[in-house]
């Protein structure tokens, strides 16, 4: 029998409050599953105490960030907890769980910004992060306070990036691990992270959105943390990846941020940190923040298309792009409000149009990612609608490292991605995008043969 050992810790005493994002009613202590006990809808995290709009105020702010660079304590070292002002704060700092996530570089995309039509393109690498996702700027501020409450296990439904995060956070702080994830429907690299950090890991006949509704009839039978991005915790920490970037942008704020759309926490997170922000005097104004899905696994669209964002349309999610094959997201309401308060657009792009980017962000020697690659696919259709203009400042979100998918781009190089589908017929759009490795014999005449035809094929194009 698990020992029930958890302390719940009101929101004041981290220097917060939650609220309902649909009713509005404010909590001091949230439900185990995050919801709200009044309408069901999620929690999120304010601060009543913050001072908005004060000049001086967001001048000491950049200048503290900046100086905790130079400074060799673990906290400060960590690009999320650098920016600890605008989180919940820890009764006991000497308490947080930190693998030093956040830092992440922004890379210059050359080939991908002229296939997409602009000037100039970055991309912000969360792939960069200790377990190789964005999920770990999250997963710090979330297991910090499941080990402030006394929970011995934590949990969470995953298309595997959430999974390898909370593995190893919690691997870290002493905690054991649940892991949810879809069967067959996860990249090996991810289920391996999680056998890897210890995880007690069930593997569902079922989509990550069974999972996750499993989830929530597990928690209610267990004392169990959950880990979702339902876990108003979990967003704050996310919310830095927005903060670091304005600040490696010199708070110059760019055009447009274009991030890709799952479950919809990343996109909320980045919207909350924006509007946090220019209430608070640090940007003053707004980009536009766009979320592209997959074609296959497109709620979020349809729900703004067909219903102009009164409900929720869920759909039976079908993509390659593992990590984002969610049909019923969570954070649905809260990345609609995201979209309205920043003007930002929705898009959704067909597996070859991903498969396609991927390859171009690779050749950019970035590489990330089928999910992340959304990104550059969505890019392309806002700069053709006119949405996005040619000279506008770009950035996209790359949430997952190359290596998490490496049979993805194995059989894509290889020529058999799409072998057997309906897009087998498409193959042709890939044309000097595919890179096939060569067997050849132990001869150095064979790999001179080989260097000079790719010579002459370089000329060629
Ligand atoms: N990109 C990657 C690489 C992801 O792993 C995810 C989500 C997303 C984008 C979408 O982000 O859900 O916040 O809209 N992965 C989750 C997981 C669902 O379980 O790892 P979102």
């Amino acid at each position: 029998m698990v020992e029930n050992a958890e302390v719940s810790i009101p929101a004041s005493a981290r220097g917060c409050r939650l609220r309902c994002v649909a009713c509005g009613t404010e909590f001091e202590r949230a439900a185990q599953d995050f919801r709200c006990v009044d309408c069901g809808e999620l929690l999120e995290v304010f601060y009543p105490s913050w001072k908005t709009g004060d000049p001086s105020r967001a001048e000491e702010l950049r200048t503290i960030w900046l100086e905790r660079r130079k400074s060799l304590d673990a906290l400060d070292q960590s690009g999320v907890w650098r920016f600890r002002e605008l989180l919940p704060g820890m009764l006991d700092w000497n308490k947080v769980v930190t693998l030093r996530e956040g830092n992440t570089p922004i890379f210059e995309l050359p080939r991908c910004a002229k296939s997409a039509g602009v000037k100039r393109l970055v991309g912000k690498h969360q792939g960069m992060n200790p377990t190789g996702s964005f999920k770990d700027t999250g997963m710090t501020a979330a297991i910090s306070v499941a080990v402030e409450e006394k929970f011995r296990w934590v949990a969470c439904a995953s298309t595997g990036n959430t999974s390898a995060s909370m593995a190893a956070y919690a691997a870290q702080a002493g905690l054991r691990s649940l892991v949810l994830i879809p069967e067959g429907k996860i990249s090996w690299g991810k289920l391996s992270q999680a056998l890897d950090y210890g995880a007690l890991t069930c593997q569902l006949r079922t989509d990550f959105d069974g999972c996750l509704g499993l989830l929530r009839e597990v928690i209610r039978r267990l004392p169990v943390y959950l880990l979702n991005s339902v876990n108003p915790y979990r967003l704050e920490g996310q919310k830095t990846v927005a903060v670091e970037l304005l600040e490696q942008l010199e708070w110059s704020v760019p055009d447009h941020i274009v991030a890709p759309g799952g479950n919809l926490g990343n996109s909320s997170a980045i919207g909350k940190a924006l509007l946090e922000m220019r209430d608070m005097g640090l940007i003053s104004r707004l980009p536009k923040v766009s979320v592209i899905q997959a074609a296959g696994a497109n709620p979020l669209v349809r729900t703004v298309r067909e219903n102009r964002g009164k409900s929720l349309v869920t759909v039976r999610p079908d993509t390659m792009a593992t990590a984002i094959q969610i049909g019923n997201p969570a954070s649905w309401r809260k990345a609609l409000r995201v979209l309205e308060a920043t003007g930002g657009a929705v898009e959704e792009v067909s597996e070859t149009e991903i498969a396609l980017a991927k390859a171009e962000i690779g050749s950019d020697g970035v590489g990330c990612e089928p999910a992340s690659a959304v990104t550059l696919a969505g890019l392309k259709k806002l700069v053709k609608s006119g949405f996005v203009a040619p000279d506008e400042s770009v950035v996209l979100i790359l949430t997952g490292h190359v290596l998490k998918d490496p049979e993805y781009t194995l059989k894509f190089h290889r020529g058999d991605l799409f072998a057997g589908t309906s897009y087998e017929g498409d193959a042709g759009m890939f044309e000097g995008h595919r890179r096939e490795p060569l067997i050849l014999d132990a001869d150095a005449d064979a790999v001179v043969r080989a260097l000079e035809a790719a010579e002459r094929a370089d000329i060629r194009s």
